[in-house]
């Protein structure tokens, strides 16, 4: 598992995962947004070059892609992302798409390495919200051609997403609190020694810590009952359940590392749920992001929500702009 201290640690470890999307694992949700973008690629002229800002895994870059076959020439994509990101390896069902995309991970987004006028589009999906914004902002126009367009999807502060956020942070953070991991740990040990040495001694530890790793399941089940969004619960406590039910097959000490990694990796998830909700926006600082691209050259900048297409919940922004064409008319 990848050094804690790594910059953005938790994407890391997120992105190292077949897994395209961070924030959209509702279809309905996705599928709202997904029209636009094609829209979006669709008016962007054939052989363009075009940049994902925060790109993840690519699930942006890749339906980019997906409108690029339609154009001839076909657009060139790039995707930078602070994270140690490597989609083609870790994302098997999209590797055709993702491999016309051209990644650049621990790159920030602050420090565009592109020479200025360089993209037709730059684009964003729930990510620039993450970064020094104004920096972001300045770089994303800076590298973006006169004439070129920008569209970029932010969280908001009272939209589903954040709250959904908010719940499984809030869940993250009771399971991390709790014994659970540290019960599981020493039943484990337990359990493999009762089976190895089989002594009366060995085999009466290990059916005295069993209660307590049950005691735990039945504690957080209670806390847990009258939640609806049970994703997060029931994957771990299923990955969690499934290592007792291992070890017949593997070392104590794989067992007990693998304890430790679920752990881990449930504190990056709860990182990244925190990170998610600090970033939200709300409708000041997306009107500031508005006023900034104004004052950056950028014309016909506008701001809407989004919403999922069933019951118009809010899902976030959609902030859009495009580079003045020509010095000319200024100096005119
Ligand atoms: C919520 S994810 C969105 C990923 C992707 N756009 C998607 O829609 O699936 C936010 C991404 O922004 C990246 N990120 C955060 N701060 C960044 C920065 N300063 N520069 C570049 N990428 C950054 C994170 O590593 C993460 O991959």
């Amino acid at each position: 598992m990848e050094s804690h201290n790594d910059s953005l640690w938790e994407w890391s470890v997120f992105w190292h995962s077949n897994q395209l999307h961070a924030c959209m694992p509702v279809n309905e949700e996705s599928d709202s947004l997904a029209p636009i973008w094609h829209n979006f690629f669709e008016n962007v002229p054939a052989g363009s070059s075009i940049l994902d800002l925060g790109t993840g895994n690519g699930s942006l870059a890749a339906l980019a892609v997906e409108v690029s076959h339609i154009k001839a020439p076909h657009f060139s994509i790039h995707g930078v992302d602070l994270a140690d990101i490597k989609p083609a390896k870790y994302v098997a069902y999209a590797e055709r798409l993702l491999s016309e995309v051209t990644f650049h991970p621990r790159t920030p987004m602050e420090k565009l390495p592109f020479q200025a006028d360089t993209f037709d589009a730059v684009c964003s999906q729930f990510a620039i919200e993450y970064s020094t914004i104004n920096k972001s902002l300045a770089e994303a126009c800076r590298v973006l051609k006169p004439g070129g367009q920008l569209r970029f999807l932010l969280h908001a502060q009272d939209g589903i997403l954040r709250e959904r956020c908010h719940q499984q942070y809030e869940q993250a953070q009771t399971i991390l609190a709790s014994e659970l991991f540290t019960a599981t740990s020493k039943l484990l040990i337990a359990l493999s020694d009762a089976e190895t040495l089989n002594t009366p001694q060995t085999i009466k530890t290990a059916e005295n810590l069993i209660l307590p790793v049950k005691a735990v399941f039945d504690e957080l089940e209670l806390l847990f009952s009258t939640v609806k969004e049970r994703s997060l619960i029931d994957n771990l406590f299923a990955a969690v359940r499934n290592l007792l039910g291992l070890r017949k097959s593997y070392e104590p000490q794989v067992l007990t590392k693998m304890n430790e990694d679920i752990k881990l990796l449930l504190l990056a998830q709860s990182k990244r749920l925190q990170a998610m909700q600090k970033a939200a926006l709300d409708e000041t600082k997306v009107n500031e992001m508005a006023e900034q691209l104004r004052q950056l050259k950028i014309d016909n900048v506008s701001l809407e929500l989004a919403t999922t297409s069933a019951d118009n919940h809010c899902m976030g922004y959609w902030l859009y702009g495009e580079k003045r064409k020509t010095m000319c008319k200024e100096i005119l």
